[in-house]
């Protein structure tokens, strides 16, 4: 893993969006689809801010982009206020030109007897759609992205997932309490995420700091899934000072 430690998160942000933005131009150049793996929660609210500013000064359009979120909570109804589909147009889609039809998030509402079926299909569609040119991580305290938690399998698809105690009692205070918080979610697997052409994380503030140290100096473990992230070969961290603090 390569990782670069910036002054400040809003900085590395804007370089992050930078990166994003040149690789949906260069595909549009070749008149092709650029696929974007997306992430919600904290971290990249400030890349999606900078990516909405350059398309309002009419510097880049999403015309060609086709997106697949990495998660959604199950069950939960789009729109609900604590739902990623309401965090990813609040943040991105409401504000840019996408199409739509481009646009696939985990659905939340699945029936229960559906959700096998539904999370192959998912995993089915990112492949036909030529693979994610780039996948946009967080990452929890407990060392998962996605919500591919301690325990996940090197070979994980799309599934359902149960969120480790740790995860929920972080999601508290968006959901006034942790037994508003749903037990589980779908998530791309760790599989879905190592084939991505480029891995870009982010991670901010001293509560990341830790778990940092594991993902990129530990051992891999499925313990820390966020330390198969070594495996891949073209993956870069973006820490600010504090998230980089414990690393040697
Ligand atoms: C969100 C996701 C999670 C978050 C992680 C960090 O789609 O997949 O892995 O990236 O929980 O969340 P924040 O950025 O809020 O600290």
């Amino acid at each position: 893993i390569h990782n670069e430690v910036f002054e400040d998160a809003a900085h590395a942000s804007k370089l992050v969006a930078h990166e994003i933005a040149d690789l949906i131009k260069q595909k549009q150049g070749m008149g092709e689809q650029c696929v974007l793996g997306l992430a919600t929660g904290s971290s990249p609210i400030k890349v999606y801010e900078e990516l909405v500013n350059m398309h309002k000064e009419g510097l880049l359009s999403f015309r060609n982009v086709v997106t697949f979120n990495l998660d959604e909570y199950y069950p939960m109804q789009p729109e609900n206020r604590q739902s990623y589909y309401h965090f990813m147009h609040q943040h991105l889609f409401d504000h840019v030109d996408i199409n739509p039809e481009n646009i696939n998030i985990p659905d939340g509402e699945v029936p229960v007897e559906e959700l096998h079926q539904y999370c192959i299909d998912y995993e089915m569609k990112i492949k036909h759609c030529g693979g994610l040119d780039l996948q946009l991580l967080g990452i929890g305290r407990t060392g998962h992205i996605g919500f591919n938690e301690p325990g996940s399998h090197y070979n994980s698809g799309t599934r359902i997932i149960t969120l480790d105690h740790i995860t929920r009692v972080d999601a508290a205070s968006d959901f006034n309490g942790i037994e508003n918080v749903p037990k589980k979610a779908i998530t791309m697997g760790i599989s879905t995420i190592m084939k991505a052409k480029r891995i870009i994380m982010l991670a901010w503030g001293h509560k990341k700091s830790d778990i940092i140290k594991e993902t990129i100096e530990g051992e891999i473990t499925s313990e820390v899934p966020a330390t198969y992230l070594q495996r891949h070969k073209n993956t870069v961290v973006i820490l600010d000072n504090e998230a980089a603090s414990e690393l040697t």
